[in-house]
């Protein structure tokens, strides 16, 4: 047999241990070279055939090669074995991937907040389709067909001109009255529409909460003290409100609502244009012919009504300044919640 070049050996054998991924590599290498008719028992094999002088350095160089790679495949062994995971190396001190978690939107985190604050102060929560006929959204609501009021909401006509999506939430209280009979206390948080332009405080498409409280003597104090309370208890802040003479078709008297700026607390500031005070909402006395409209005795009941933007009480709350950030989709700005 012709003489075997140990270096040419090792070279090989260095190049195999280092290109061995997992345990099997390792076992056909070590059969390769340490097996029974392997490169180092074939090494052996050619001792004989050798001049003396070079028998005892080959055989030396032979043995140290065997040690040498009895101790590689030893060590490598280990080292698989150890961070073999199931067949696959895992670096343990690599970072965690992040579970990306689901959370509520902006909005519903509000009307959530909203629902619990009325809820606490005995409000029931009330829904209503978001389709709606003319009667519950305008009609009954003291809007005749030719009263210049019902330009104030824009509508989206569905194709027969007799259905709707619904303006505001106040079609809600309207079936709510014709179906039960007051003392009730009840709010109507969703989805309204209204056909106009968008810009960063306006959207066809956006979130109210309005409310309805009803009873033999409810008045414009008690009004007054349930908006503060929710207003302090939703911006978690002692919040004022005062009330500007205005006009809606379904209260009679009617106004528009101010809070006490949020930044500030009413002394002028660039956010509430110097004033002290931001604009919040509608409400009202609940117009006697409302109540007959519901099928109701005007001068049985005295209530109140009001109607809310949430999507500009969220804006209020978390500070946005885009309205139409909440229909977006976009992830950079719904990921900070
Ligand atoms: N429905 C009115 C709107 O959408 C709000 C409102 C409700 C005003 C109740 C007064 C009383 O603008």
């Amino acid at each position: 047999m012709d003489k075997v070049d140990i270096k040419a050996v090792k070279f090989d054998a260095e190049k195999d241990l280092k290109e061995a991924k997992d345990l099997a590599d390792l076992v056909v290498i070590e059969r390769k070279y340490l097996g029974k008719g392997g490169m180092i028992a074939m090494v052996f094999g050619t001792l004989q055939d050798l001049e003396k002088e070079e028998r005892g350095q080959v055989g030396k160089e032979a043995n140290e090669l065997k040690g040498f790679l009895e101790e590689e495949i030893r060590v490598k062994k280990a080292a698989f074995s150890s961070s073999d995971f199931g067949n696959k190396k895992i670096d343990i001190t690599a970072p965690g991937k992040k579970m990306s978690l689901g959370h509520l939107h902006p909005i519903t985190l509000a009307i959530r907040k909203a629902v619990e604050i009325f809820q606490g102060m005995g409000f029931e929560v009330v829904e209503g389709p978001e389709i709606e006929n003319e009667f519950y959204n305008f009609d009954a609501l003291n809007v005749p067909a030719d009263h210049p009021a019902r330009d104030l909401w824009d509508t989206f006509w569905l194709k027969d001109q007799k259905m709707l999506l619904r303006t505001h939430m106040s079609p809600v209280q309207a079936r709510y009255m014709e179906e039960n009979k007051p003392p009730l206390r009840i709010i109507a948080p969703g989805k309204v529409f209204r056909y106009e332009a968008t810009d960063a405080s306006h959207d066809f498409e956006f979130y109210q909460i309005e409310g309805l409280m009803v009873d033999k003597t409810i008045s414009v104090a008690n009004f007054k003290a349930i908006m503060e309370e929710f207003f302090s208890r939703f911006f978690n802040k002692k919040i004022k409100i005062r009330l500007r003479p205005s006009f809606f078709p379904f209260v009679e008297p009617g106004f528009e609502v101010d809070m006490s700026c949020l930044t500030c607390g009413g002394k002028g500031c660039p956010a509430c244009k110097r004033t002290g005070w931001l604009e919040v909402m509608g409400a009202g006395m609940v117009h006697p012919n409302v109540y007959k409209a519901c099928g109701l005795v005007p001068r049985d009941w005295q209530g109140f009504a009001f109607g809310m933007g949430l999507d500009r009480l969220a804006m209020m709350k978390y500070r946005i300044n885009d309205i139409r950030l909440f229909r977006s989709g976009n992830l950079k700005f719904l990921d900070q919640f």
